[in-house]
């Protein structure tokens, strides 16, 4: 028999949801216990009461057929591969994760673990496990990951990271209790009809003075193409999905309330350190390879020799060559795949321009 709402609401009983299958093995109710104990500053920011019982058992009986790429192997997702070279790599991103981070603490707020991001479409907690990395303690910005994938939740959770299961449409966290929120790295995954409501549930969750970030690569730039042509063809699961433009981004924000909006263009490279030039080549195409999982680029005798990098490499070329003037000019750049020597080690870049929307709620 289905508990009334009410007798929820009167406390934590969390047992309300205990016929609600949250994550493989785990029930609602018992993912709640663990957070309200392991991670209270994510707990409390909870409502669960926002949506009607009913409504959230329908929604996590849902969430397995869409969040379908992420997912493991046997779901028929390439999600594994994501999780275990993020895992690897977490600064291979650095340049542009620290770049997010600082736009969404905005430029008259001080770092500090007060402020709390809520990184929307989060992985395994990329986002944090690089933000750890980058600064101390005393000044890492609290983060929470959320994402609609069971497989990329159950993982950050694993590794002791503040993670909640949940689609932003129908999410579990409550109105005006995050500082910021981040949609990075996975904005184009967002069906366009969803992407008002997703950004106005944003809104929702900010309190008054919150920053949205919404990160993304823009149509028809080489770094959208590398997802759409390349990612598409060597994947099993397939990659078309809408890229958002500049005029999008805006209306998307300033749609759904934001004010000061700003469309920008961010340098985001993939960056990777060796000891010799052609350890870094390979280091950086091998991490391209296997996050993506371009399964269809490797060889049946698996035999990945050096015309095979030569092949990865004249394909990521293709998507990663750019005019200076298409450059952001916030930082230095390079305008294409490169290996140049730093200090003792070389250094492999890729470069990447993602186009980041950021508003205010005033
Ligand atoms: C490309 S991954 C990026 C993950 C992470 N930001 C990173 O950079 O490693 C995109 C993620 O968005 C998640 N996602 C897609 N639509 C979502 C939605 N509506 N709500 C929450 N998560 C979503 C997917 O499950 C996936 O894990």
């Amino acid at each position: 028999m289905r508990m009334p709402l009410s007798a929820a609401r009167s406390g934590n009983d969390h047992a309300t949801f205990a016929h609600v299958g949250f994550l493989p093995g785990m029930s609602m109710d018992l993912y709640l216990d663990m957070c309200q104990s392991l991670h209270p500053e994510l707990y409390r920011r909870l409502d669960l009461h926002r949506l009607p019982l009913d409504v959230i058992r329908e929604v996590y009986d849902a969430l397995d057929s869409v969040s379908i790429p992420f997912e493991g192997k046997e779901k028929g997702g390439r999600g594994d591969a994501y999780r275990s070279t993020q895992l690897a790599h977490p600064l291979m991103r650095a340049t542009g994760i620290s770049r997010l981070i600082q736009l969404a603490v905005g430029p008259e707020t001080g770092l500090s673990p007060d402020l709390c991001i809520l990184d929307a479409l989060g992985g395994n907690g990329t986002l944090t496990r690089a933000a750890r990395l980058l600064w101390p303690c005393e000044s890492c910005p609290t983060i929470l990951t959320g994402d609609v994938a069971a497989a990329m939740v159950s993982d950050a959770l694993a590794q002791g990271l503040p993670a909640i299961r949940q689609a932003v449409q129908y999410r579990l966290l409550g109105d005006e209790t995050v500082d910021a929120v981040i949609f990075a790295y996975g904005t184009h995954h967002i069906d366009p009809g969803d992407r008002p409501l997703v950004v106005a549930e944003a809104y929702q969750m900010l309190r008054p003075g919150g920053r949205l970030v919404l990160q993304d690569f823009e149509e028809g730039t080489p770094t959208a193409r590398w997802y759409s042509e390349a990612v598409h063809r060597y994947t099993h699961t397939g990659h078309r999905h809408q890229h958002l433009s500049r005029s999008v981004a805006h209306q998307l924000l300033s749609g759904a309330g934001f004010e000061r909006v700003e469309v920008q263009l961010v340098y985001d490279p993939c960056i990777y350190y060796a000891g010799n030039p052609d350890a870094a080549r390979i280091g950086l195409l091998d991490y391209l390879v296997s996050l993506f999982a371009l399964d269809k680029l490797v060889p049946p005798d698996g035999e990945l020799d050096g015309r095979f990098w030569d092949g990865v490499e004249d394909l990521v070329r293709q998507y990663s060559t750019f005019r200076a003037d298409d450059m952001p000019h916030e930082c230095p750049v390079v305008t294409e795949f490169c290996v140049t020597r730093s200090g003792d080690r070389f250094r492999a870049e890729l470069p990447r321009v993602a186009l980041v929307a950021v508003g205010e709620r005033l």
